[in-house]
This record gives C-alpha cells, structure tokens and sequence, in this order.
C-alpha cells in the first residue's frame, strides 16, 4: 500500500505529475491538494482503471490535514513559477502541515528555487522535532532528464536517450547545475570541442529557459517536469518497496550519510549543508551518498563557481525561517 500526494496538484506541473502518479500500479491513495480545481481533476484522474483511489483537496474543512494523512510520499509542485519569494511562504506553509500531520512521509521539494526551498522544509520539520535528513529530496531528475536527451541528440540517435545516464551534480539553478558529462555512460563524440561541451553544458544548465521563450512568457517547463518528477517519485516507492541499489542524483541535506556526506564535502573543498549528488535509495530514505568519482579539471571548474551560489541559496532558506521565528 502507497499513498502518494501531491500539493499543488491542479497546477501545470501538478495535473500531469498526478496523472503519470495515477498510472503507476503500485500507488493505491492519490490524494491532491490545491488550493483551486482539485475536485475536477481528481474525478477526472478516478476514472482511470489503475488501482490508485484518488481524492481531491482544498483548504476548507481541514483539507490539507485530510489530504496529508497516512501519507508515505508527498510531492511539492505547489506555487508561482519564479517568483521565489512568494514560493518561500508557500512551501514553509505546506512543510508545516507535512511536519505536524505526516512527519515519517518522504517528501520530495519541487517548487523552485529548490537550493533555497528544500531547506525551508528542513528548517520547519526541525522546528517542529521531527528533521529526518534521510527523507527530505530536492527534485532535479529535470537536469538529468535534459542531459540524457541533449546528449542522445548529439550522438544524432534520440532512441538512446531513455539510456543516457549522465550525473547532474551541484544544485537546481543555473551555475549550480553542474553536469558531469565526463561520466557520460554513452561517451561525447571523439574531438568533441572544449567550446561545444560548454555550450552543452550551458544548455543543461539554462534548459528552463528555453521553455519559458517558446511558451512566450505563459508558463515555464511543466510536462518535462511532470516526467521528470515521477521518474524520481517512481524510484523512491521502489525503494519503499524493498528495491535495493537504486541511485539517483538529488538534493539533500549532506547529514542524511554523516560519512559519505563529510567524504562529498572534501571533495567539493566545502562545508556546504546541502548539495545534489548521487544518492543511494533504501526503504527508510537515503542509504549512502555517493561520492563525485572522477572528475574533469572543467568540472571542477564549474563545482567551484556553484558554491558560493549554493551557499547564499541555502543560507536564504534558512533564514527565512529563522526570520518567521520572529
Ligand atoms: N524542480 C524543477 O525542476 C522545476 C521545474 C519547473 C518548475 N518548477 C517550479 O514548480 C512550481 C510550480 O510550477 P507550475 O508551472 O506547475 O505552476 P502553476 O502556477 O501552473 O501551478 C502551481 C499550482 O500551485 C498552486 N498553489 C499555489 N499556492 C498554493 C498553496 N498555498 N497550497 C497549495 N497549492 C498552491 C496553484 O493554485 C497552482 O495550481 C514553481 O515553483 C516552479 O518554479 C520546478
């Protein structure tokens, strides 16, 4: 039995995440909170014949609370694509919900900026006396998604891109997007050009962007996301189920491993409390996270320019619940 949940599930990335969440047989709850629309979409995904029960949402009568009961897996799609600001409140509200009604859930923070967002969660789940670093995941399966793709059309054969693997490490925002394509299962061409791999990298590290333009200012990457989003979802209740060695890049706080997270932390010459890298997922949350392996002088190049960034995002995140305090 999995219940799954998503907040902000009527939104563009929500609707689409609920729906491939829907189709996955191993979730037997669905339930959507938003704070519009939900009814609709959840009598519309409960006619699917999969087995997950589906049930929608919104603030009156407790909703939330409702919704966030029994939950082993809660998804954030909630809030204003870039607008930061307003997401903070946003998603300080809903992990406050999380902490006091599914403390034991693993949640996984998609609502942007996700460097500063999934220490928000951290800091209302320690407030409240029940921070658990093992189940608390930042979404970037997005820029791993991308890399897989954007390199499979460099090989020229997008029927490679479902087996692309190439780590994306870092954060979830621009420079902090560190790709590392010297690990590319599926090698860049021979005499790839140092200006091309940086252009690639450019790419994986702005992709977003390219969506916002072709949208026309109307909406930001939802669909990718969605994919995205539940490709990560799907490994996680694999894992809850008992699958062991799955490995998946995200962002965590480097406390869920004392020992690999102090290894990853020499090797990024950094104390930085969160970071995305490879990480071992078990029943119980993170099993082991992994270190970088080997790395391009490039790489290091682009791991160095991430921290400082990461380092102000995180520190946003957690002041700004410091600063609720008050
Ligand atoms: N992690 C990633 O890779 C990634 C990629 C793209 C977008 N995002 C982020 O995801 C978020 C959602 O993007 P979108 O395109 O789906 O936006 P959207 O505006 O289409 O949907 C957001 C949904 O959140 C709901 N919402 C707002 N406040 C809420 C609250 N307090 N409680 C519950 N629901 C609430 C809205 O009603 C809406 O349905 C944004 O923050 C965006 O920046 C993340």
């Amino acid at each position: 039995m999995v219940k799954a949940v998503v907040l902000g599930a009527a939104g563009g990335i929500g609707q689409p995440l609920s729906l491939l969440l829907k189709a996955n047989p191993n979730v037997t709850e669905l339930s959507l909170y938003d704070i519009v629309n939900t009814p609709g979409v959840a009598a519309d995904l409960s006619h699917i014949a999969t087995p997950a029960k589906v049930v929608g949402y919104l603030p009156p009568d407790d909703g939330l609370k409702k919704a966030l009961t029994g939950a082993d897996i809660v998804v954030i799609p909630a809030g204003v694509p870039r607008k930061p600001g307003i997401n903070a409140g946003i998603v300080r509200d809903l992990a406050t919900g999380i902490a006091t009604t599914a403390p034991k859930a693993f949640v996984l923070v998609i609502s942007n900026p996700v460097n500063s967002t999934v220490p928000i969660v951290a800091e209302v789940f320690k407030q409240h006396g029940v921070f658990n670093p093992k189940k608390i995941f930042g979404v970037t399966t997005l820029d791993v998604v991308r890399a897989s793709t954007f390199v499979a059309e460099i090989l020229g054969d997008l029927g490679k891109a479902p087996s692309v693997v190439v780590p994306v490490v870092g954060g979830h925002s621009g420079v902090t997007i560190v790709p590392l394509l010297s690990q590319s299962s599926h090698p860049l061409p021979s005499g790839f050009a140092q200006d091309a791999l940086e252009q690639l990298t450019n790419r994986i590290q702005f992709g977003g962007d390219e969506v916002v333009k072709a949208k026309d200012g109307a909406g930001s990457a939802t669909l990718s996301m969605a994919y995205a989003g539940v490709e990560f979802a799907n490994k996680i209740i694999r894992a809850v189920k008992g699958e062991k060695g799955l490995v998946a890049p995200t962002f965590v706080n480097l406390a869920a491993d004392a020992a690999g997270g102090e290894a990853l932390k020499k090797e990024i010459g950094s104390d930085l409390e969160y970071f995305s890298a490879p990480v071992e997922l078990g029943a119980e949350g993170v099993v082991a996270i992994k270190s970088l392996g080997k790395i391009s002088e490039y790489e290091t190049k682009l791991i160095k320019a991430a921290v400082p960034e990461l380092q102000t995002n995180i520190e946003k995140g957690v002041s700004f619940i410091g600063a609720s305090k008050l």
